[in-house]
């Protein structure tokens, strides 16, 4: 008895010093059994390099429960497939959200689940986008029956200002018990009003039962321009914590401004063009996981990859206070930033005084090599430690501006890291395992917590572009990761 009890305190005391190694990391490949077909590479917007096709996950709060949501690969219908959340094979038959064109986000809860989808509106709608261009919905399942369906866009939701639609679901769903709030934040395009036809994004809230509250202050109908990088994490009341990429020059954290106003907290100077800014958040099929909440704290982390940046110059276009930079790197390194709350960011932010060299001082760097860094997320393990990944390609050929770039994959990359800004041991990574779904953490709080996430066993090519067309890949098989410490 004596023994044990001694032995127990020890691995309590070890487990405040516990560092994720590669032999922590536990996979359990083409466990879950889907349904349907998945198509697992998309091709980004401008470049037409694969991305990893994401499919959200969601464990229920009481561990009970847990989903993986994906697309049809005829290109509409979102499944949802029950999932055990220790095994990760399937529990049950998946339920459609029919037309569905791509799942955006989604949260499991005790009784079911809500999940973020876009999808045409229902010919003959009033006001509705023309040429079915998909608008975003919020869907909530009980039990496996709908019980509510909020649109988030279209006629009905801010007319005055402008009805978007989202042809592409680029975003993320969170939700707040304590605050008893949905929250979707996501690329949107205009199609009325003075941003008519052109791209932004919006943030919405929706109550437990289904109604779309408009809150002062939190609410968005039109934040940041053309922006193919978001990130959201759920707060004990609205606003949530929200941080995008804009095409102009920066990064925010726009909790407090919900758009990119420089009274923002201005995270990173980002070389811009033609709508892109690296893809700092994963672009095309990314906006997931890249700003997690330590547990029992106000406090966040956030992953990025950036091209560094130097010689800060005026933005005319916007105007006085706003910045260009040139990019300091040919290939992208990741980047990571902590905030002591929903508002507030540990450190400097990045400088705005035109005529800066260094642009990126502010910077903490996890990478420093000549690899081009991508697909990087963050997620906690707990109150203390959190943990970054990305993958790498080394030999980068980047043919264009702001964007991702092509090369021989180079492994993903896991890095431990905690709330005091510190990196804790050294990386390690994986040749076989991806992450292509949201990364979610067990049993937060106690010294043996573990973050599982799902993704598709297969080669990854990251050399040239997806063929014309599209990927032809498809598969009914998915695979988890858990890496503990
Ligand atoms: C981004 O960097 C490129 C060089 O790679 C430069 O030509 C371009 O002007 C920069 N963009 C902005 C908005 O300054
Ligand atoms: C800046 O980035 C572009 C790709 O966005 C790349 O082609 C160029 O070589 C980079 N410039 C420097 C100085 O590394």
């Amino acid at each position: 008895m004596r023994g044990t009890f001694a032995l127990s305190l020890l691995t309590l005391a070890l487990g405040a010093q516990a560092v994720i190694s590669k032999s922590k990391l536990v996979t359990y490949v083409d466990v879950l059994a889907l349904d349907n077909a998945f198509s697992p590479v998309e091709a980004a917007y401008w470049t037409g390099y694969p991305h990893h096709r994401r499919t959200p996950f969601s464990v229920s709060p009481d561990g009970k429960s847990a989903y993986l949501a994906y697309l049809d690969s005829s290109g509409t219908d979102v499944h949802v497939q029950p999932v055990n959340p220790k095994t990760f094979k399937a529990t049950g038959t998946s339920v459609t959200v029919t037309g569905g064109k791509e799942a955006g986000g989604l949260v499991a809860q005790n009784d079911g689940f809500a999940i973020l989808v876009n999808e045409a509106m229902p010919s003959g709608t009033a006001n509705a986008p023309a040429d079915n261009t998909p608008v975003p919905a919020l869907y909530r399942y009980t039990n496996g029956k709908q019980t509510w369906k909020t649109w988030l866009g279209g006629p009905g939701v801010h007319d005055s200002e402008g009805r978007a639609a989202s042809p592409d679901m680029n975003g993320d769903l969170v939700y707040s018990a304590k605050a008893g709030l949905y929250g979707a934040y996501f690329v949107v395009t205009d199609y009325s009003g003075d941003a008519s036809g052109h791209f932004g994004d919006s943030i919405e809230y929706v109550t437990e039962d289904g109604t779309l509250k408009t809150i002062d202050g939190a609410t968005s109908s039109w934040g940041c321009s053309h922006n193919t990088g978001i990130a959201f994490e759920a707060a004990d009341a609205a606003p949530f914590a929200s941080i995008c990429a804009e095409d102009q020059g920066a990064i925010w954290l726009n909790t407090k401004t919900q758009g990119m106003t420089n009274d923002g907290v201005k995270i990173s100077n980002e070389n811009t063009t033609n709508g892109g800014g690296g893809e700092a958040m994963g672009g095309m099929s990314g906006s997931y996981s890249a700003l997690a909440r330590f547990a029992e704290t106000s406090r966040y982390v956030f992953a990025w990859v950036s091209r560094g940046a130097v010689d800060v110059t005026a933005n005319e276009w916007m105007g006085d206070g706003y910045t260009n930079v040139q990019n300091r790197t040919n290939g992208r390194n990741v980047a990571w930033s902590l905030f002591s709350d929903k508002y507030t960011k540990v450190g400097a932010q990045a400088t705005s005084k035109v005529g800066t060299e260094d642009g990126d001082s502010q910077v903490n760097w996890i990478t420093s090599g000549d690899n081009d860094c991508s697909n990087a997320h963050a997620a906690t393990f707990g109150p203390v430690n959190g943990l970054i990944t990305w993958e790498e390609i080394s030999n980068p050929t980047c043919d264009f501006i702001a964007m991702g770039c092509r090369g021989d994959f180079a492994g993903t990359h896991f890095q431990q890291v905690n709330k005091n800004g510190e990196k804790v041991g050294v990386s390690f990574k994986s040749d076989n395992v991806y992450v292509a779904g949201d990364m979610v953490t067990y049993d937060a709080g106690l010294s043996t917590t573990k973050i599982c996430w799902p993704y598709v066993s297969m080669d990854w090519d990251l050399s040239e572009a997806v063929a014309y067309g599209g990927s032809t890949t498809t598969t009914k098989k998915i695979s988890f990761a858990c890496l503990s410490r």
